[in-house]
């Protein structure tokens, strides 16, 4: 039996803008996706036949990826993600699947992370209409703090490039580690999850369609743009007031561009008394928000009392290995 575990991530700044080719900053987190396969006399997933259709990132990994072409599986895959909430659930998947495919196929192989990225990255891809950055399968393959940015950022350690071909044209990505304190003090990550599930292609689709509607929202990207680096540099020198601050802006300048709810509105407010700074994370529409706290248990008491379901992580996290 081939098992790997792959993180879920966390964006900090820069969600959406990043498909633009403008800067995102994300973080692993403790929580995500373990994966185990084996040999088995038929296709099963979880205890069932294997629906193809349900699974498009297993499929496409499988088949067009890995061209899998051996002997019937037995898949098994234990979540400790709210999925579709912007924690990077199928990112996980794609990363802690492709990994444990790779112990199966290749045991005498070394497991190639920066590879797996850029499988887990074409499987997000074909599942988002053509339009994925590397964000989520870069963090979650590559773990710790990942700067993903059309150009490369001052302060940051270039890791690999990325590129695709989306409907509004030919994106690249270069994709790098923040370098960050090396102590980092007592500060935690807390996501409340709004309960409400939000496909991720749906929320890029519908801000693709608001930006070639209305052309002047563009600024808005800009101005998370500007977030993105000045939290960057706070994040770098370990100074999280300041993070903490980009994050509120960041979270105005989501709303500006109505990828927020009431309810992520709802958290991100009832988080704030206890917390550095707090915003909605990932595509928004639903899904999780963020709050950065040094006093994480308070903050998840607020996300429960508004009606949210808290996970708390510690700020850095290890990305995908084998187990
Ligand atoms: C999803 O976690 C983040 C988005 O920026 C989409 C992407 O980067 O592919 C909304």
């Amino acid at each position: 039996m081939a098992k790997a575990f792959a993180p879920g991530k966390c964006i900090l700044f820069g969600e959406h803008a990043v498909v633009y080719g403008h800067p995102a900053v994300a973080i692993a987190i403790e929580q995500g996706v373990n994966v185990s396969i084996e040999k088995f006399d038929d296709w099963v997933i979880d205890g069932k036949s294997f629906d193809h259709s349900k699974y498009p990132h297993i499929s496409h990994i499988l088949h067009d990826l890995f061209e899998y072409k051996g002997e019937p599986l037995k898949i098994e895959i234990e979540s400790q993600l709210f999925s579709a909430a912007g924690l990077g659930s199928s990112a996980a998947l794609s990363n802690a699947m492709g990994a444990a495919l790779h112990k199966l196929i290749k045991p005498q192989e070394k497991l190639d992370i920066i590879k797996l990225a850029k499988i887990g990255h074409s499987a997000e891809a074909a599942a988002q209409e053509g339009r994925a950055s590397p964000t989520d399968t870069a963090t979650s393959a590559l773990g710790g703090c990942i700067v993903v940015s059309g150009e490369r950022l001052t302060g940051t350690e270039h890791v690999f490039d990325a590129e695709l071909v989306t409907p509004e044209g030919k994106r690249s990505w270069s994709v790098c580690k923040a370098i960050l304190p090396e102590e980092i003090e007592d500060v935690w990550l807390i996501l409340g999850f709004t309960g409400e599930a939000s496909p991720t292609g749906k929320m890029v689709a519908n801000v693709a369609d608001l930006l070639s509607r209305d052309p002047d929202k563009k600024s808005i990207m800009t101005n998370i743009k500007e977030i993105t680096q000045r939290g960057l540099d706070a994040l770098s020198v370990g100074n999280f007031e300041v993070v903490g601050m980009a994050m509120n802006e960041c979270h105005e300048q989501l709303r500006s561009l109505g990828v927020s709810s009431d309810s992520l509105d709802r958290l991100v407010e009832a988080s704030k008394p206890y917390s550095l700074g707090a915003k909605m994370t990932g595509a928004g529409g639903g899904g999780c928000m963020v709050a950065l706290s040094r006093n994480p248990q308070r903050v998840s008491e607020q996300i429960e009392i508004s009606g949210g379901k808290p996970m708390i992580s510690k700020l850095v996290s290890k990305g995908v290995r084998l187990i």
